[in-house]
């Protein structure tokens, strides 16, 4: 299996904190310790450097508590970044922020017309474009994506609150692989995911659970949550490395890893 050189953005998470709950994750009345929360995402940052990866990091605003969930700032493919507009007034502002860093870093700009919370319910697999609806990004996003970029949508339902976005549900390892929690889905959308991923790995709720399918695979590498073991022993059977990082503190938040990564893809060739 080829690992793939990624180029990555990532916001470090100086003002993170749990203040309101927009997902059944979330309970402000627990404790937080955004140090250690600091401390695991450096880890993360860490292993993806040490993988090769580029990081390139937007600055953190304060009042934006959710902002290090970097996946849920844009869709970039091939050069073309679309912005995102949030479901929820809580993360409003994230959205311009993150556009300001994709237009000075020259990507082409897109708009949304409608809800659109980035790589968290958009994935690109393959020539495919999963696009997740049902809790956040609206379904009439996804024509939307389909006319700016020019790959077939394929719209996925979401209907368990605790997978919210598509990327708490579903993990692409290559062009070719996904592993998904079927349970997260609709039946039609089950059918879907049947159909064009015929070898799909299953994963179990006890992996999903620990949001171990918010995981970011370069084709060899799969980083995951160091939780996620069932997962992690299934995926090194089907000879991928795993590497486990603890993201105990964002995961009060409802994210993992790869919400905290967001994928730049400035060409064809880099994709
Ligand atoms: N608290 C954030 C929210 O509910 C978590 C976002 C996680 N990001 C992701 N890509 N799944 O919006």
């Amino acid at each position: 299996m080829d690992a793939t050189r990624q180029h990555l953005l990532m916001c470090r998470p100086t003002y993170f904190a749990v203040d309101y709950a927009i997902n059944p994750w979330m309970d402000p009345t627990a404790p937080v310790d955004t140090d250690l929360a600091i401390r695991q995402w450096e880890q993360l940052r860490q292993i993806y450097r040490d993988l090769g990866h580029t990081v390139e990091e937007i600055t953190p605003l304060p009042g934006l508590p959710d902002m290090v969930f970097a996946a849920n700032g844009g869709t970039v493919i091939d050069g073309k970044a679309m912005a995102v507009q949030f479901r929820d007034p809580q993360r409003a502002d994230e959205a311009p922020a993150y556009r300001a860093w994709f237009e000075e870093a020259g990507f082409e700009m897109y708009d949304p017309k409608h809800v659109n919370e980035g790589e968290g319910d958009i994935l690109l697999a393959g020539d495919h474009l999963l696009a997740g609806t049902g809790f956040r990004t609206a379904h009439a996003s996804h024509a939307q994506l389909q006319e700016v970029f020019g790959y077939p949508v394929i719209t996925l339902q979401l209907v368990d609150p605790r997978f919210y976005h598509l990327d708490t549900a579903l993990t692409v390892l290559d062009e070719q692989t996904l592993a998904y929690l079927p349970e997260a889905f609709s039946p039609g959308s089950q059918a879907v995911l049947r159909r064009l991923f015929p070898d799909a790995l299953h994963a179990t709720m006890a992996d999903a659970e620990v949001l171990g399918l918010n995981a970011v695979s370069d084709g060899r590498h799969v980083v995951l949550p160091v939780q996620a073991t069932g997962l992690a022993a299934k995926l090194r059977d089907r000879g991928y490395q795993t590497i486990g990082v603890d993201l105990s503190e964002l995961r009060k938040a409802g994210g993992g890893p790869k919400c905290c990564t967001l994928r730049l893809r400035q060409g064809k060739a880099s994709r």
